[in-house]
């Protein structure tokens, strides 16, 4: 801990607070396969704190303990922005969701046997049956095969917005059509989208930017990862139109850190925009530039450690997404400040008490096929 405090030039009390607030920085060493177990109000009513107590029973640890051995260490978690599949749990960051105690002792076994169970297949609740009469508000693409990919996006008009707002459109007329549309945030505010861009001054010599927060973590709210699963490119495409209508030419999406797999999907759908001039230099031939990359954050914005409510993104940047760092300059703040995550240790300390007894009984059971987390 001294030694980041010299190297980032600041004091032993400002890198504990950091470690204390972002639930994926670590003071102490964690097992080889870290179980995160969620306890908010969500996966509560479906049984989360049984399922922690049963987990705290078979690896005979407790919170934020760690087997002799170093396997496994358990630790309460708030939201994982998997309510619709509560209870869920996630073991290095993988997801397990809709789980009950057999499917957790099956998971268990398996990672003990050096077996990578498949993560349960991530639905996000999105895909659920739809009824004639709803109306899908976040995408209109939920449920269509592929629907992340460029092509499928282009196909249903995808991009067509933004080469109106950078061909035809005046940055004024953006923010108004905007306003027109009564588009609202839904970071949790509803704050109007067009008044929140027209605030932004435009005669400022400064340089703008266009944060996207996606930090996620409200119980029971959570919209941004299927959005960011199953529609990257729409969130892309609504950036790079927000920067034409601020006058910004850099952009960020702070995207939160258990959201591990869904990193890899944005940053594929950024790459496939710039390798289509969506994103980058001239967009479409209009004299627009605009860059865009990635940073995750710590852990989420809500949790046990410190119970405060303060967007994770207010200390913003933890690890950068090496491909889009490429392509553009490196935000500032976050250079001077930014650490990356402790990563799982391969041999934890000891922190906890034996488990000897339960992985002989695992070893005779483990034998049988790993069926799936939710059966
Ligand atoms: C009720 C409420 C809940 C929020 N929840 C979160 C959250 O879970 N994580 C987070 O990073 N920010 C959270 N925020 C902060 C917003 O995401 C942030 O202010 C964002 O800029 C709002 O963007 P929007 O205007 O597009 O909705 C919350 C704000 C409010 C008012
Ligand atoms: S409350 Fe458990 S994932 Fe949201």
């Amino acid at each position: 801990m001294y030694e980041i405090a010299r190297r980032l030039d600041l004091n032993t009390v400002q890198v504990t607070e950091t470690l204390v607030y972002y639930s994926m920085l670590r003071r102490k060493p964690l097992g080889k396969y870290h179980v995160q177990i969620c306890t908010n109000v969500s996966c509560m009513l479906q049984g989360g704190y049984g399922l922690l107590e049963h987990a705290k029973r078979r690896l005979e640890i407790g919170h934020k303990e760690v087997t002799q051995d170093g396997v496994f260490s358990l630790e309460e978690v708030e939201c994982l922005g998997a309510c619709t599949g509560a209870p869920c749990m996630q073991v290095n960051y993988d997801y397990f969701e809709n789980l009950t105690t057999e499917a957790f002792d099956r998971i268990i076994e398996y990672l003990d046997l050096g077996r990578n169970p498949e993560p349960v297949q991530v639905i996000s609740g999105a895909l659920h049956p739809r009824h004639p009469a709803e109306t899908p508000l976040i995408s209109k693409l939920w449920g269509i095969r592929d629907s992340h990919k460029i092509d499928v996006y282009v196909q249903h008009e995808g991009y067509a917005g933004l080469k109106k707002a950078v061909t035809e459109m005046t940055p004024d007329a953006i923010i108004e059509e905007v306003k027109t549309s009564n588009l609202r945030g839904r970071g949790g505010a509803g704050f109007p989208t067009g008044m929140k861009w027209s605030f932004v001054p435009k005669d400022s010599p400064k340089p703008k930017y266009v944060i996207c927060n996606a930090d996620e973590s409200e119980p029971g709210t959570c919209k941004d990862r299927p959005l960011m699963e199953m529609d990257p490119h729409q969130l892309i495409e609504g950036i790079i139109i927000a920067g034409r209508a601020i006058n910004a030419h850099q952009g960020f999406i702070y995207i939160r850190g258990e959201y591990r797999y869904v990193l890899n999907i944005v940053e594929r759908a950024i790459e496939e925009a710039y390798s289509r001039g969506y994103l980058g230099q001239n967009i479409l031939g209009s004299g627009f530039d605009f860059d865009l990359l990635i940073h995750t954050g710590a852990g989420a914005a809500t949790h046990a450690s410190s119970r405060r409510f303060r967007p994770s993104s207010d200390c913003m940047g933890v690890r950068r997404s090496s491909t889009t760092l490429r392509r553009s300059a490196q935000c500032p703040r976050s250079s001077a400040k930014a650490a990356k995550p402790t990563p799982i240790a391969a041999r934890a300390r000891t922190a906890g008490r034996g488990w000897s007894a339960f992985r002989a009984i695992s070893a005779s059971r483990a034998s049988t096929k790993f069926p799936s987390a939710s059966t």
